[in-house]
């Protein structure tokens, strides 16, 4: 399965912030907002990730994160000169596609939960038609919003309703089997010029092949949309970090978790940051690995 993140937009709900960086560039507590969705693609198993900014902003992410080597991984990047849509990612990542299977997340997107590591990658093996993850919201008029039965089949979605049929937001992770690249190159703009994802999900309920995953209770989805809601989930972080000691979106740690970096790697890692609380974390998890496997 190849991964992407779409980083692009204007921002402009956190201007003046955004008129010089990209949004998700900015810091969300202690790392770089795009640390967050990135993180949730690796945790999914995906070594082969492209990143969709604007033409602008593409340097500064390469920049950050470069050819993804450090984290065992492969980024590649493109640019979408203008928000035409998120479904306009697959028809600008078609090459990075290929005849795979893709998981598109928004570079905006927070998750954090139990067991989210374990759940995504049972979900990519063998992925037919869509994969959709549901999270309850108070304000249902600002999302794609879906319905759906007992056994995850989603019977119903629409792009944000005046009167919606749930409570449930379609958030901004999506899984897709190959198919996905031909619905978006025959996709419409919607009245408000754009190709939508919820439109793509809407042809794939069509074939009876959409399914979706309740996120529900015990699990966070920031946004991070506002100044306040950006504030919010900086504040949600430290939150938990300081709590629990572990680190939520940290790069290093789940490169290494993962398998796809080793402890020496991980350590030097940390040594490149060792000046914050950041890099002395990414040594830490690396020795206790080391310690526990020479134990
Ligand atoms: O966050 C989940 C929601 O994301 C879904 O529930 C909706 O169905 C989906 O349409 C989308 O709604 P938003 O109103 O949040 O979309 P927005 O236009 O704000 O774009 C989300 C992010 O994607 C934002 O950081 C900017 C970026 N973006 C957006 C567009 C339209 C791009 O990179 N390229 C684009 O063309």
């Amino acid at each position: 399965m190849k991964g992407i993140v779409l980083a692009g937009g204007s921002g402009s709900r956190l201007h003046p912030v955004t008129f010089a960086v990209s949004k998700q560039l900015v810091p969300v507590y202690n790392k770089p907002m795009i640390y967050y969705s990135l993180s949730v693609l690796m945790l999914a198993g995906i070594t082969d990730i492209l990143i969709i900014t604007t033409p602008g902003d593409k340097p500064a992410f390469q920049r950050l994160l470069g050819d993804g080597s450090w984290l065992g991984i492969r980024l590649e990047y493109a640019e979408q000169p203008e928000p035409n849509g998120l479904a306009e990612a697959f028809i600008i990542g078609e090459q990075h596609v290929g005849q795979d299977s893709v998981a598109l997340i928004l570079g905006d997107n927070i998750f954090h939960g139990p067991g989210f590591s374990r759940l995504l990658q049972s979900k990519t093996d063998d992925l037919k038609g869509c994969l959709l993850f549901a999270y309850p919201v108070g304000d249902p008029n600002r999302y794609g919003i879906g319905e759906f039965d007992d056994d995850g089949n989603l019977l119903s979605i629409e792009e944000k309703p005046e009167h919606p049929r749930s409570n449930r937001a379609i958030t901004g992770l999506y899984f897709y089997d190959n198919d996905v690249v031909g619905i978006a190159k025959g996709l419409e703009p919607s009245p408000r010029g754009e190709l939508e994802i919820t439109d793509v999900n809407q042809a794939y309920l069509d074939r009876g092949r959409a399914k979706v995953v309740d996120l529900g209770r015990g699990f966070a989805w920031l946004d991070t949309g506002t100044h306040q809601s950006l504030l919010d989930a900086g504040q949600y972080v430290q939150m938990l970090e300081e709590r629990q000691g572990v680190r939520i979106g940290c790069l290093e740690e789940v490169a290494f978790r993962m398998g796809f970096i080793d402890s020496d790697q991980c350590y030097r890692l940390g040594e490149r940051v060792a000046k914050s609380g950041y890099g002395k974390y990414v040594m830490e998890i690396a020795r206790a690995k080391a310690d526990l496997t020479t134990a």
